[in-house]
């Protein structure tokens, strides 16, 4: 977990120079800083640690950035640096995007494993600024480590006792409704798609704030584990299928999140926790069934099963008009031949909103693309048994289907409605993005809703 943040208002300062004003800055330094900086020829991510003059201490830290405006420019930093306590130099820009990005580049997976820990602290005065930041990368860390958890592990049971915990810290309300309580409750779709598995199927419920605040309802997809159903998936397309839960992880996150800023609003979170499993009792490419608003669905295949277990639990989401609907969810392998795998694809059913959201996306490199809700492809759904099937026999247009089908259960003209379609996963590091879980656009959809509900 993230302890390397700490409440501080000394500590080694970190400089984060340019490139282009290196020889400048040398200039002003004193000679002992100008001989190390000078002597090697420096170019982008080198770190100097500059020892003190006097005792066995560094004195400061030099980081040669290409942009100093670039998000992610200390992202590689912490694995860099020797056990200590550092901050940014006083007159850095951006302190919070750089403690961000160098908080995040400190993450490590070492549940299962013991990995050479990174002790190198960061520390910062102003309380308001350490609180954000905490909640930011804290957030991010449980949905990583949500994530990276293996199936066997992160069951819906396990999900489960994670909201209950996050409920009882930020005095919050947890419910669930446990496997055939979901036929009794008339969640269908959850109950068909999880049955098979010998870790029932759940939805899982937490609701926190104050009644009088703007209801935010977020809905996260919780395949534990996608092994495609009956039909299965191949070797190479299930090996990542633990990360099927990245969508309820980013709900999970973003209401840790929101909860520990206390944003003003009423939150209410649905997981519909399910292990998609082989069994004599799995559902079958064939089976119809009505789902919770009364709609039939003929399956046309049981690997296309997020889009079921989050039909269910939109209708619900819907009953009660939040004020924002909410949805993340691994949802579909065709929005990542769209916009590849670091790129999370959107839906909106409010331009206004999404034009905001695209906004701040690229403003605090957490970008987010919108993708059409193009009405015209409704039609590849039909069915000639049910009003409609859980998809399309033609894999083009992939996501826009996915979304189009859950837009079914969703009414834009009471509560817009977001979807995001999320890789929850990073096949390559990047600065402050090592291989493994991950959350996109948690960062960009809080802030929208920083700005519009404080
Ligand atoms: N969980 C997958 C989608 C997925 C795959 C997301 C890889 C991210 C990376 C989903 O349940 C699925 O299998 N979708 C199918 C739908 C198809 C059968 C209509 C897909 O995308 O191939
Ligand atoms: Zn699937
Ligand atoms: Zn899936």
């Amino acid at each position: 977990m993230n302890n390397l943040l700490v409440h501080a208002n000394h500590a080694t300062p970190i400089h984060l120079v340019s490139e282009q004003n290196l020889a400048s800055w040398t200039k002003e330094q004193p000679s002992h800083v100008q001989c190390l900086v000078e002597q090697p020829r420096l170019n982008s991510q080198t770190v100097l640690l500059i020892p003190a003059e006097k005792e066995q201490a560094l004195e400061s830290v030099v980081l040669v950035v290409k942009d100093i405006d670039d998000f992610w420019a200390l992202g590689n930093l912490a694995k860099q640096l020797p056990k200590g306590v550092y901050q940014l130099a006083e007159q850095t820009a951006n302190i919070e995007s750089h403690a961000i990005a160098y908080l995040l580049g400190a993450y490590q997976f070492s549940a299962y494993k013991s990995l050479p820990s990174i002790e190198a602290k960061l520390a910062i005065g102003d309380e308001a600024l350490l609180n954000k930041v905490k909640a930011t990368v804290d957030a991010i860390f449980l949905a990583r480590d949500l994530v990276n958890t293996p199936a066997a592990d992160m069951m819906p049971q396990h999900l489960a006792e994670t909201m209950q915990e996050l409920a009882s810290k930020f005095d919050g309300q947890f419910s669930e409704i446990i496997g055939d309580e979901l036929l009794e409750h008339n969640y269908p779709t959850i109950h068909m798609v999880g049955r098979a598995s010998d870790n029932k199927p759940r939805l899982l419920e937490l609701n926190w704030g104050d009644a009088n605040h703007p209801k935010i309802t977020l809905v996260g997809k919780g395949v534990c584990f996608d092994s495609g159903g009956l039909d299965l998936k191949p070797a190479s397309g299930m090996r990542n299928m633990k990360k099927d839960m990245g969508g309820a992880a980013h709900v999970i996150a973003l209401a840790q999140m929101i909860m520990a800023t206390n944003l003003p609003v009423k939150l209410r979170v649905l997981v519909p926790a399910v292990e998609n499993a082989v069994s004599k009792n799995a559902f079958r490419p064939g089976d119809v069934i009505k789902t919770r608003k009364g709609i039939t669905v003929e399956i046309d295949n049981t690997d296309a099963e997020g889009r079921l277990v989050l039909c269910d639990a939109l209708d619900e989401a819907q009953s009660e008009s939040p004020d924002l609907l909410i949805d993340f969810a691994t949802l579909t392998g065709a929005c990542r031949i769209a916009l590849g795998t670091e790129l999370p694809g959107f839906f909106s059913t409010d331009q206004a909103i999404a034009n905001e959201l695209v906004a701040i996306g690229n403003t605090n490199a957490d970008p987010i693309w919108q993708l059409p809700l193009f009405d015209q492809y409704k039609e590849l759904f039909k069915s000639d048994v049910a009003d409609m099937a859980n998809c399309g026999s033609s894999p083009f247009g992939g996501a826009i289907t996915a979304a189009l089908y859950l837009k079914e259960f969703v009414e834009p003209s009471k509560t817009p409605w977001l979807h995001f379609d999320v890789m929850a996963w990073n096949l390559r590091a990047l600065p402050g993005r090592p291989v493994g879980g991950e959350a996109l656009g948690l960062r960009t959809v809080f802030s929208y809703l920083e700005q519009r509900y404080s």
